[in-house]
């Protein structure tokens, strides 16, 4: 197992960056199967989903648009639910196909609050695709239309998930040994 340095803790490797892959694309066309036809506006969550954006948005085929959203969520201070918007949304998610590409949903606080965010604009359809979630800790009745991987409530980093900032380039996944 590949060991990784990132700040300061030890990380072992848990999914390779090939398996990443096969994640990501078997997403796309379930997604991709689903919204044939249809015009769809991807939402992107900063900073967490560039990584799983880039990669899947190029597996689409077709041209489509691609918004960026930014809230900072209260970490530190129990996961509240309460997110301010650094780059928000607005009108042109109205009457929309809305589909919001996030890294992880963890407890599900930052989504709900940001699922109800988005259809105070009155989109035509909401769908969230995640690459993870952590259904141990997830403390709502979150919907996940489409999802990549169940993971432990371990903590990870790479493919975009950081540590403090740190590691979030690393193309596979990696989590913090014990
Ligand atoms: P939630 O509100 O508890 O669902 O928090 C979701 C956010 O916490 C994600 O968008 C990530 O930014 C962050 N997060 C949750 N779990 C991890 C992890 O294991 N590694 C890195 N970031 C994480
Ligand atoms: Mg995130």
């Amino acid at each position: 197992m590949s060991k990784m340095r990132v700040k300061d803790r030890d990380f072992v490797e848990f999914i390779s960056a090939e398996e990443m892959k096969k994640v990501v694309s078997r997403l796309s066309d379930e997604v991709k199967r689903d919204f044939q036809g249809r015009n769809p506006l991807f939402l992107v969550i900063l900073n967490g989903a560039f990584v799983f954006a880039a990669d899947f948005l190029r597996l689409w085929g077709s041209s489509v648009e691609v918004q960026f959203i930014r809230y900072k969520s209260y970490e530190g201070m129990c996961s509240s639910g309460k997110i301010t918007p650094i780059m928000p949304i607005g009108e042109e998610v109205a009457g929309r196909d809305v589909i919001i590409l996030e890294d992880i949903v963890d407890t599900g606080n930052t989504m709900c609050e940001l699922l109800r965010v988005v259809n105070e604009y009155h989109p035509n359809s909401v769908s969230l695709v995640s690459l993870f979630s952590k259904p141990e800790v997830l403390n709502n009745k979150l919907k996940i239309d489409y999802l990549g991987k169940e993971l432990p409530n371990k903590f990870i980093v790479g493919f975009g998930l950081d540590y403090d900032g740190h590691g979030r380039n690393l193309p596979a996944v990696y989590v913090v040994e014990d």
